[in-house]
């Protein structure tokens, strides 16, 4: 099979067996004579898919009796401005905002519409490179809610499981795990709210999957437009508008093949295993690579590094040569540059180490 070692950031790598399954029941669904896509969201075989990824993700992450799962459209990014519209009451309400990158600064511009935006944290001035002791952390008096990014894409930044523990009791928790979802083990019920795109290790995109507390929903204005009204969402179990049906089922086979594989315990040995083998490589180059960001905040899903400090020609030869490999996808997000080999949850251990093999001859031709 002519298939890619891709390490692009997302959409990212699907797993072969589901891509395949997808296949073998394109034309024919269960013997339908139709494809998922052909079929009324609330006929009987798509009840089912919808209703079963549901289980199956509630299994993966053991979500408490207390959440609901939703399937909303419009990008994780719809949901910047989403969130602060259904929790926020006044345009006064004060959300503390972490900003670690990327995704946490323009969730924080966004939500401006909706709430009274605070930086608790704003790491631009250091190049997203670190983040500050959450004992210099400066929380507003009393946030509606305390939103961060477990993992910035962008910049490769990956917050510790429980950052949660520094905030404020009073305040609401919503955490944005669009890059890291599905790839570590997560206490559901230390959040009030977690959203994901889907398109890095839940699925393909064009939905978004959101974890909500349920004693949350009541927060919701009438005046919130059907679509991005959790309440209404609820009701309908994500069924008041036509959503991506096939999208819902792609999520609902990755559920499934996750639960085949180890479930989040088994994706979080992998990633472990995935990263140290690239991390300790790259360490151990005497500088031809280099990962700038602190090491305590090194994401496991987005490896960004540059080449002996940022030799731009190096690095555009570098793509260059890895493509010939069929190592595809590992530029740098524009706005930084660099190189960024995203390792998610499709990504095979034998992937990387056909990466790391081409990145030693690559050093070796090229060092002074
Ligand atoms: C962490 C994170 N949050 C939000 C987004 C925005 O997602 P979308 O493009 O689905 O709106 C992305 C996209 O890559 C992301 O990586």
């Amino acid at each position: 099979m002519n298939r890619a070692h891709n390490f692009g950031a997302g959409p990212g790598s699907v797993p072969d067996e589901v891509l395949e399954q997808v296949q073998k029941e394109l034309l024919d669904y269960k013997g339908t004579g139709k494809s998922i896509m052909e079929m009324s969201h609330r006929g009987k075989e798509f009840t089912q898919v919808i209703e079963e990824a549901k289980a199956d993700l509630i299994k993966l992450l053991a979500i408490p009796d207390e959440y609901d799962v939703l399937f909303l459209q419009g990008g994780a990014s719809a949901l910047f401005g989403g969130i602060p519209m259904n929790l926020c009451n006044e345009q006064t309400d004060t959300v503390d905002f972490i900003v670690t990158g990327t995704w946490s600064k323009t969730a924080c511009a966004d939500s401006k519409y909706f709430c009274s935006p605070n930086k608790v944290v704003d790491m631009e001035s250091q190049k997203f490179l670190t983040v500050i002791p959450p004992e210099q952390w400066k929380f507003s008096e009393s946030p509606t809610y305390v939103h961060y990014c477990d993992n910035e894409t962008v910049h490769g930044i990956e917050m510790p499981t429980d950052v949660y523990k520094h905030f404020p009791k009073s305040a609401l928790v919503v955490c944005d795990m669009s890059s890291n979802f599905l790839s570590r083990p997560v206490d559901v019920s230390k959040f009030d709210l977690i959203f994901a795109g889907a398109q890095k290790n839940a699925g393909i995109s064009g939905i978004t999957i959101v974890i909500i507390k349920k004693s949350l929903l009541s927060k919701t204005k009438p005046s919130v437009p059907t679509v991005f009204n959790f309440l209404k969402k609820s009701q309908s179990n994500s069924l008041d508008n036509t959503p991506p049906t096939f999208n819902i089922y792609v999520s609902g086979l990755i559920f499934k093949w996750i639960l085949k594989n180890g479930g989040v315990e088994g994706m979080e040995k992998l990633r472990v295993e995935k990263s140290s083998k690239l991390y300790d490589f790259i360490d151990q180059s005497n500088g031809f690579y280099k990962c700038f960001i602190d090491k305590d905040y090194r994401s496991k899903m987005n490896a960004c590094f540059r080449i002996l400090d940022g030799n731009q020609e190096l690095e555009d030869k570098f793509a260059k040569q890895a493509l010939e490999q069929k190592i595809t996808d590992i530029k740098g997000h524009r706005s930084v540059g660099g190189l960024r080999v995203s390792l998610y949850n499709a990504i095979k251990v034998e992937s990387v180490d056909v990466l790391i093999s081409f990145m030693e001859k690559f050093m070796k031709e090229n060092s002074k």
